[in-house]
């Protein structure tokens, strides 16, 4: 095979769509042998009043990454279940497009998987903002997964 994807991203939102996207990168692993990442990235509460700004605490930060770790480790299990074999997870603070692309170079990852759609929803767009993003600035070929996939008539 002239294609040697061997290590495989899908950023997740914990949303449906990015749950068929998990699908299909899954099976991609399977048919490449490749290593699964799975990604996510969370931006932290903070709003700028006159008196200057308001950020999290270091307590709340703490939480959000707990939180944050909690789901991923929720969706490995969701991934193994699918029949991934080789699953890590990984996760960032900050805009998400910029961090997926980030992570994904850092990492070398060869393939990203993402749907098209996340858990603002918004069908009348074509892609969701996170989505369109990562496939402007990725370094590395992107897979855009449609949530209803192979159900859609056109
Ligand atoms: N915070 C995030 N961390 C990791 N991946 C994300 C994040 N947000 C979105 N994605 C990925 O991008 C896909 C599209 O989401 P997005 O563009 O944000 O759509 P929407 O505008 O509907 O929220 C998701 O299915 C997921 O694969
Ligand atoms: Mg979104």
């Amino acid at each position: 095979m002239a294609i040697g994807w061997k290590r495989i991203c899908c950023p997740i939102d914990f949303s449906d769509p990015s749950r068929e996207a998990l699908r299909v990168a899954v099976d991609l692993c399977a048919a490449f042998g490749a290593e699964l990442t799975l990604f996510h990235s969370y931006q932290l509460p903070g709003y700028t009043l006159p008196e200057g700004s308001v950020v999290a605490s270091p307590k709340m930060l703490q939480e959000l990454a707990d939180q944050a770790e909690a789901h991923l480790q929720e969706w490995r299990a969701v991934a193994e279940g699918m029949g991934a074999r080789n699953v890590r997870v990984a996760k960032s603070v900050g805009e998400p497009a910029s961090e997926i692309v980030a992570f994904a170079r850092e990492q070398q990852q060869d393939l990203m998987v993402v749907g098209t759609h996340g858990r603002t929803g918004l069908r009348h767009a074509l892609l969701g903002s996170t989505a369109e993003r990562v496939v402007r600035r990725a370094g590395c070929p992107v897979l855009t997964v449609h949530p209803e996939g192979k159900a859609r008539a056109t």
